[in-house]
């Protein structure tokens, strides 16, 4: 098994493997999961697989992707978080950490996402050493503004991505290290 990037209390995060693929499946095939992500979930483990090799190419190509969350007691995959490095322009933006997350549907509402997701925040500025990381939710998905402002993200504008609104966030560094009072 690949090896550990992050601890959590309850969480481990790491690359994903292909042996994921199950896991990718029952996340990515559920049409709630995919409901402000272009409802379009896919249909087979194929499509699952394709996913994993297509994150593994990235951490080859850009030195980083989403990595997997695991359930430390028990080792059950539960979804994804992490970064993706942007090379296609998104609200205007280009070459960029956009910092993002997808649970499995039956681990919502547990606190999952923010605290994998702040733990994320600070390895990009205290071992990654980013400037600032960004990301985007669409404008109806409430409960990704929710976990993206827990941990600290600050909304800058909104904009139309395949005629949708959706909101932009970002955190520098600086403003990262104030909050934290550093
Ligand atoms: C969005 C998602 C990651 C949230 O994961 P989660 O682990 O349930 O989130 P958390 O438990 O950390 O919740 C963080 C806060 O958001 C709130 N929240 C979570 N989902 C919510 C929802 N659907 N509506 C309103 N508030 C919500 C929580 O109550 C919590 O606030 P609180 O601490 O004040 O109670 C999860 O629902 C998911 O994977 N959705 C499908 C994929 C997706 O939309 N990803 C984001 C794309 S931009």
């Amino acid at each position: 098994m690949p090896s550990t990037i992050i601890e959590t209390e309850r969480c481990l995060i790491r690359p994903l493997a292909l042996t994921d693929a199950a896991g990718i499946f029952e996340l990515d095939s559920n049409f709630e999961v995919h409901r402000f992500l272009g409802k379009n979930p896919i249909k087979t483990i194929e499509e699952a697989e394709n996913t994993i090799k297509f994150i593994c190419k990235q951490y080859t190509d850009l030195g980083i992707g989403r990595w997997a969350i695991t359930d430390k007691a028990t080792a059950d995959f539960i979804g994804w978080t992490g970064f993706k490095y942007i090379i296609d322009p998104i609200n205007n933006r280009v070459n960029y950490h956009d910092f993002g997350y997808r649970l499995i549907e039956r681990y919502w509402g547990k606190g999952i996402a923010t605290e994998t997701g702040k733990a994320c925040i600070d390895h990009a500025f205290e071992t990654l050493n980013l400037d600032t990381v960004y990301a985007m939710c669409e404008a109806g998905n409430v409960g990704s503004a929710n976990v993206l402002q827990k941990c600290g993200l600050i909304q800058l504008e909104t904009f139309d991505f395949d005629s949708i609104p959706h909101r932009f966030f970002s955190l520098s560094k600086k403003e990262w290290q104030k909050a934290n009072r550093f």
